[in-house]
């Protein structure tokens, strides 16, 4: 019995931070050997909205990858792969985008959030790009392409997968067959990490750690991360529930018996926050350690990476050549 299959995804952002490691990639690394995986990363969505900066797209992609392959991702194992590299997934949006009602691209609330972000970024005349529109419905085609069951996301991204569920089942109607399986979200279950602000973690945000920080690095930025504000003094009596970042890191890097320990010297006032950052901050580093090791030896053999991904292009386009065959028949376009 042949395993089901899994896709998923990820913009070409660069360097990835822990949010994307501990909030989606942990996950992959579980699923790979569970299911026929497919990852890759979704350059042509980075153009929904980068489409005037392309200049770094090329190195944001193999940044990615590089990550992915530092935190466990086995190519061995999982089909890893970059989405342009693989055109019939063009081909299979031009056919969704035929059969898909515009008014539920329009009532995405994914897409509706990301024009919203860009009005505030760009000005509340910036246009939003047919392409940009076309998101979802290029998002179905990345996980049909490959007839998946089943696509490992978090939860901001469930609404987008709702919309490929109604477009196979839209396309199985119109062309009376029964071919597209209706994937489902499988959603995390790990843990959300907030940036050392409190707010989201992101990028743009400059609240992040990356994966790919030095020690030193990550040291400094963990120093930065909000701790009880109403704690002046080490001598003061901390409250590590009110301690908006540092004690939350505390519950997602250390074992029960360090949060214990912290809890007790924070609220006993015998640990002041900076010696409190300094113990999380190399926690942190001891957890990256083994990472970080693996993702240096990917940056210094580029060419490896390179090699992993046309492995993993043509694995992708392989499969996606024989789907493409029988969509091209259902649609009698041959
Ligand atoms: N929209 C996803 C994100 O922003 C990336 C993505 C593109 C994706 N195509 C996908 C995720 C297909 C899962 C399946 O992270
Ligand atoms: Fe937070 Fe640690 Fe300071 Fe307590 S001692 S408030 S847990 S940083």
């Amino acid at each position: 019995m042949s395993k089901p299959i899994i896709v998923s995804g990820m913009r070409s952002t660069g360097k990835l931070h822990l949010g994307h490691y501990l909030g989606v990639i942990q996950n992959w690394v579980e699923l790979q050997h569970k299911y026929n995986s497919f990852f890759f990363v979704a350059d042509w969505h980075a153009l929904t909205t980068k489409y005037d900066k392309t200049e770094e797209l090329r190195q944001d992609v193999l940044e990615v990858v590089m990550d992915w392959l530092a935190s466990g991702l086995d190519p061995d194992t999982s089909t890893i792969y970059v989405q342009s590299h693989v055109p019939e997934i063009a081909e299979l949006n031009i056919y969704l985008g035929m059969v898909t009602p515009q008014n539920w691209v329009e009532r995405d609330p994914t897409l509706k959030d990301m024009a919203k972000i860009l009005r505030t970024k760009e000005g509340q005349n910036s246009q939003i790009s047919y392409g940009l529109m076309g998101y979802p419905v290029l998002m179905s085609a990345d996980i049909m392409m490959m007839n998946a069951d089943a696509v490992p996301v978090g939860a901001d991204q469930v609404a987008h997968i709702e919309i490929t569920r109604d477009i196979a089942r839209r396309f199985n109607n119109i062309y009376n067959t029964e071919f597209f399986h209706e994937p489902k979200p499988l959603l995390n279950k790990c843990s959300l990490i907030c940036g050392l602000d409190g707010n989201k973690m992101g990028k743009s945000f400059q609240n992040d750690i990356k994966i790919s920080d030095t020690e030193e690095i990550t040291a400094k930025k963990v120093m930065t991360a909000i701790t009880d504000r109403s704690r002046l003094r080490k001598t003061d009596l901390g409250h590590p529930d009110e301690c908006e970042v540092a004690f939350k890191y505390w519950q997602i890097f250390g074992n029960c018996e360090e949060i214990a320990q912290t809890r007790q010297d924070c609220e006993s006032g015998t640990r002041g926050c900076a010696d409190c950052k300094r113990m999380l901050g190399a926690k942190i580093n001891e957890r990256l350690a083994e990472i970080r090791e693996r993702r240096r030896y990917y940056e210094t053999h580029p060419d490896e990476v390179k090699d992993i991904i046309s492995n993993g292009d043509k694995k992708a386009r392989e499969r996606a050549s024989e789907i493409i065959k029988q969509v091209r028949e259902l649609v009698r376009m041959y």
